[in-house]
Formats: C-alpha cells, structure tokens, sequence
C-alpha cells in the first residue's frame, strides 16, 4: 500500500468533507457539506491517502478559546475520519502526529476537540477539560424557590431578528467562561444550521431573547416536540443553547421555558455543571443530569500555554510533564503565576509534580482537579504539599463549559 499524509488541495474540500461524513456513516446532503465549508480552512486540512483515493481526514479550525483571566487561539481539531477499509492500520496516529506538528509550528499552544469516544484522543495527549450536562425535568416540578422578579422581558422573535441580540450577549459571556470560543458570523451560521431531517420530528428552532437594563443579556434557542397522549398534551421543549450573561437573564429564561404550555418535559441538551438551575428550584432532585466530556484539551506548548492563563493565587510549581507523543514538551518546567499574570519556562529544578501532557489538558481550564486524578494514580507528586498548592493555583470558577460541539 501507497500510504502518505498531507495537505489537501482547495479543489478537494468537498471530496474532504464527502469522506469525513462517510466515516461517520453519512451521505451529506449538498446544504450540509456547504454548511461544513463554512468554517472549513483547506490549507489546515490534512488527508490520508491510498496512492490517488482519500481514505483519512483531519482539519484544524482556527479557534480563540476563553482561558481562565484572558483569552487565547485555539487548534479546533474536527472532521477526524479513517475509511472503514483503512482502520487499525495507524492512520490516524500518522493524521495526529502530523496535525500536532503542524500545530506547534503555526505557534498555537493549545489544540481543543469534541470526540466521538472517549477511548480515542488519550493516547494523543488530550485530557476531559469541560462537562456538559444532558439535563430534564417534568414540567409539573420545576417551580422555583422565589419566582424570577427581574425587570428584564424575554422576546421571541424570528432568527434573524434575534442574531444580533444573542451575539451581543454571547459576547458578554464570551470572557468570563473558560471554554467558551468566539463565535464569528460564519460561526453562527454554522450553528444555527437546521435541516429539518436532524429534528428527530421536533419544531424547527424558537429564538427567546432577554433584554435587561443594558440591553440583550442572554437568550435561548429551542425546539418544542408535540405530542398528545388519548387528548392530553405531551410536548417536550428541548433547549439547544442557553447563555445568561446575568442572574436575572438565567432566571427568566428558565421559567420563560418551564412556563411553554402543552409540554409536560423540559430537556436541555448541553448545560454547565455549575449551572445555577439547580439552586433555583424548590424540588431539585428532579432535575436528572448525566454528564458527558465536552471540550478535549491538548496542550501543544506547555511554557506558553501555562503563561497564557490567570491563576486563583500566587504560587510556584515546577512540573515535570511527560509526553512521548510531543517530545519537544517533555521536561520540566517552572510556572510563576497569580491573578495578574504568569510567567513560565524550561528548568533544571527538581521537579514538584509529575504529570502527563493529557491529564495538564485536563487541569488547564480550572475544572478537573490534581487531587482527583491524583487519587486515580495518574499524577504524582514529588514534594509534599504540591498537589493542594497545584489545585489552589488552577482551580477557577465558574466551570468550563463549551457551547458548541465542531
Ligand atoms: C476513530 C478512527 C479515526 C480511528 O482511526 P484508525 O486509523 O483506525 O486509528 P489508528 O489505527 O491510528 O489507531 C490508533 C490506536 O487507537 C485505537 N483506536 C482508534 N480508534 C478506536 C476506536 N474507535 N475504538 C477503539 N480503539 C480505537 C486503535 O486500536 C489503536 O490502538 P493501538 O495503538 O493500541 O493498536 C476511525 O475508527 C474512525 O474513522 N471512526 C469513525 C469516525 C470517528 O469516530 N471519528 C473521530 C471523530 S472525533
């Protein structure tokens, strides 16, 4: 076999997206591979080939990703795909390789990915750093401790009425949410695609927006399924996307959902899992959450990647990270970090933390804890005390979340 990695030609982008789709088991429809050209950039669009035939995909989307204190660019690795003829056979281990490298050298510290499974990126160096939480609850039990009592109103309005209201309040959340990537007009674009064929039967997407005192502070997009059951309504609302730049924006726009008639259960696809929901309600068991792994992080170069976030309180920690797929990270390093800033480079000290580069990814957006996978043997720590003083310095409030899957 004539195996061989490389960039694809611009001429080749629909084939590209043609082949990833096949990999996922899907023959696109013409409007969904223009939807993936939307955001597709043909020169970091790697494919794997079998002398002239295309039999494996990865892209890297250029991505501005929300840090802990400060924002930074992101490697939005997407469109992952070996031909089912070509598996097993390190395809992919020769895409990421490569992709990584590519990544470094454009001077990205950080590449970030949503993966199908969980047993596949690991091995590439990338670690669970942002939750989602697939939440329901019955209608009949979600009232609230104290209603809502804002001065604010929810509209509804159609979707290009309420773009320019939910980009204004996606962009005052925008910094304050680690995980949270900018979202450009051909973004939105690409979220807001909805072929009626991947409504599962539901509504096309509502738009409520929440104007308060300083003008559009969150919205929230959601489709309602109707059912009726020998003459009594079942409908489900489910919520595709809720961002509340305020308590008062959250509170209204929960109860403006609970409050959607003939519908006896409220889904919502993808919440924080520090969202305050659950404290809103008088009976909170009854909101169900499963969580599921978001936002992958892989940390491309750790010197830069460690200074371009704030840290909860001063400190200093050398770590020694280990990262055989990436040698080039492996090493110790110092980081001197607080609120205000960080500064971080290569050292000869003895090291305070041993730890491998996927679990620095999970760590570096302040959700998962050192202790955690500390207690699962996979960090280590080489002076006592390292471990607390790592978790006080990364942990970060609120929690990571990532709005939108890519
Ligand atoms: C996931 C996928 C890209 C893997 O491609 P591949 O070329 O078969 O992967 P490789 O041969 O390089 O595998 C590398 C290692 O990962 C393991 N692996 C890869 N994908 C796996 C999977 N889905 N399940 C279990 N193990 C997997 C391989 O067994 C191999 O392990 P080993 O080194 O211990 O032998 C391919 O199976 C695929 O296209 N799946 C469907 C689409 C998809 O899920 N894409 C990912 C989108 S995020």
């Amino acid at each position: 076999m004539d195996l061989d990695v490389r960039p694809i030609t611009p001429g080749e982008a629909d084939l590209f997206v043609r082949t990833v789709e096949g990999t996922f088991g899907d023959h696109p429809r013409p409007e969904e591979i223009e939807n993936e050209l939307l955001v597709l950039e043909p020169d970091r669009a790697l494919a794997a080939y079998d002398g002239s035939e295309m039999v494996g995909t990865a892209a890297v989307l250029s991505m501005s990703l929300t840090v802990p204190g400060g924002r930074t660019p992101m490697a939005g690795v997407s469109d992952v795909g070996v031909s089912p003829t070509h598996r097993r056979r390190g395809l992919l281990t020769e895409l990421m390789r490569r992709q990584l490298q590519d990544i470094h050298d454009q001077g990205e510290a950080l590449a970030g990915l949503w993966a199908s499974e969980s047993l596949i990126y690991g091995r590439f160096g990338y670690g669970w750093a942002a939750f989602g939480g697939d939440a329901r609850i019955e209608r009949a039990r979600s009232g609230f401790v104290d209603p809502a009592t804002g001065d604010g109103r929810v509209r509804l309005l159609d979707r290009d009425q309420a773009l320019p209201a939910m980009r204004a309040a996606y962009e005052r959340a925008l910094p304050g949410r680690p995980g949270m990537m900018a979202r450009s007009e051909v973004w939105w674009d690409y979220v807001l695609f909805d072929p009626e064929h991947r409504r599962d039967g539901a509504s096309a997407s509502f738009f409520a927006v929440h104007e308060g005192s300083g003008g559009a502070d969150g919205y929230v997009i959601y489709r309602i399924k109707r059912s009726w059951d020998e003459g009594f309504p079942q409908g489900t609302v489910t919520i595709e996307e809720m961002v509340a730049g305020t308590p008062e924006a959250h509170a209204a726009l929960w109860q403006y959902c609970f409050g959607v008639d003939l519908v006896t259960e409220i889904r919502a696809f993808n919440i924080p899992v520090d969202d305050p929901i659950r404290w809103r309600l008088a009976d909170p068991r009854r909101l169900r959450v499963t969580l599921f792994d978001s936002l992958w992080l892989r940390v491309v170069d750790v010197p830069k990647a460690l200074a371009e976030r704030r840290y909860a309180v001063e400190g200093s920690l050398v770590l020694e990270v280990v990262d055989p797929f990436c040698p080039w990270n492996e090493g110790r390093f110092e980081l001197r970090a607080g609120p205000e800033g960080a500064v971080s480079s290569r050292t000869e000290a003895a090291a305070d933390l041993v730890v491998r580069a996927g679990d620095l990814g999970a760590t570096y957006l302040g959700g998962v804890r050192f202790a955690d996978l500390a207690a699962a043997g996979r960090v280590s720590e080489a002076t006592a005390g390292a471990i607390g003083r790592a978790d006080a310095m990364f942990s970060w409030s609120p929690a990571p979340w990532t709005a939108h899957d890519f």
